[in-house]
């Protein structure tokens, strides 16, 4: 039985851009995220079909709602490719970044460029929901350009008056990229200035966090990036709270035993490329084993790994000196 009294957060995982690929949304999903969105997909590579967004788009049917996440900023482009991309894969929603700082993205307009660029902006939401015909479409924003820019109540009530269903504000601008602190005061007043459902999203890093934001800022749900990638229970123990329980520990053994699984899906997903797939996940080993004890060693080891076989040596090496 759910033991949840009255509305609870939905949970969302952050588009990453090279982490949030379907084995590790699938792995979220398990844990308790609710909706999952591919990392970001220029609209240009779904025109051009080109094998590396068919890997991008590529999802199970266990992770609906799923939506793809586009960038661009020309209107009529996207609308094309919007209508490509639904019809190519199906997916649930589509979501527009409009919070992206990259400089490759920025310099063509794309991403957070469109923030200062309120009339294109629009443009480019409302050409995307005609071509939608239907499909919901949401958005994703930072709250700004700059310090001296934050514009986000303007851009949502914008976002919101062409027809965008729901919006995620990174509560952070483009020019802090992922420095200082997330802005959830202005979050809030996002909340209030729109009607639409408003995800918040910055600097959730634990249970706590999750729901103090939560509550505070009004939101209907909740967005978890970097935290998720280093410490994906994030999403279960946002659930026990909720329920007023405490989340199960997550022992050494079972950390372990989820990035074992968690390579053997990749090596899945890469088609049996072991090498290619261990290499592919080196990044996430060395986010999820941030903070464990014999860390210099332990990440030095896993620079080199190359074989499950070989993760698993190293692993059962770890837990054997760590055991209480
Ligand atoms: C490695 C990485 C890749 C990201 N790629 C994307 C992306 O493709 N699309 C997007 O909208 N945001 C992207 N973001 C931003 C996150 O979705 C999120 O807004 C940001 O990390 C703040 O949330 P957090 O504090 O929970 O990490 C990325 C962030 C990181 C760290």
């Amino acid at each position: 039985m759910d033991s949840i009294a009255g509305p609870r957060p939905l949970l969302f995982l952050a588009p990453m851009a090279g982490v949030t690929n379907t084995v590790f949304r699938r792995l979220c999903k398990d844990l308790g995220a609710d909706v999952l969105t591919t990392e970001f997909v220029s609209a240009e590579g779904i025109l051009h079909r080109n094998e590396r967004t068919s890997r991008y788009l590529e999802f199970q049917s266990d992770e609906r709602p799923l939506g793809v996440q586009l960038f661009g900023a020309d209107p009529d482009r996207l609308a094309e490719a919007v209508k490509a991309v639904i019809d190519w894969v199906s997916p649930d929603f589509i979501d527009l970044n409009f919070g992206c700082p990259v400089n490759k993205v920025v310099s063509r307009n794309g991403g957070s460029a469109l923030l200062k660029d309120c009339p294109l902006l629009a443009n480019v939401a409302r050409s995307v929901v005609a071509a939608a015909n239907g499909l919901p479409v949401t958005a994703k924003i930072r709250i700004g350009w700059d310090s001296r820019s934050v514009n986000a109540v303007e851009t949502s009530r914008i976002l919101e008056g062409e027809g965008i269903s729901r919006l995620a504000v990174h509560g952070r601008t483009k020019e802090q990229g992922y420095s200082g602190e997330a802005d959830w005061e202005v979050i809030a007043s996002v909340v209030q200035a729109v009607k639409i459902p408003v995800i918040g999203n910055g600097d959730i890093d634990s249970a706590t966090v999750a729901l103090e934001r939560w509550r505070q800022s009004g939101a209907t749900g909740i967005m978890i990036g970097r935290a998720a990638m280093n410490h994906p229970w994030i999403f279960r123990e946002i659930r026990a709270a909720l329920s007023g329980q405490a989340s199960e520990c997550v022992t050494l053994a079972d950390k372990w035993a989820f990035i074992e699984n968690h390579c053997a899906k990749e090596i899945d997903w890469w088609k049996g490329q072991e090498a290619q797939a261990m290499k592919s996940m080196r990044a996430r080993l060395m986010a999820y084993t941030r903070g464990l004890p014999g860390g210099a060693r332990l990440r030095e080891r896993l620079q080199r790994v190359e074989t499950l076989t070989g993760l698993r040596e190293i692993a059962s090496d770890h837990i054997g000196g760590n055991a209480a």
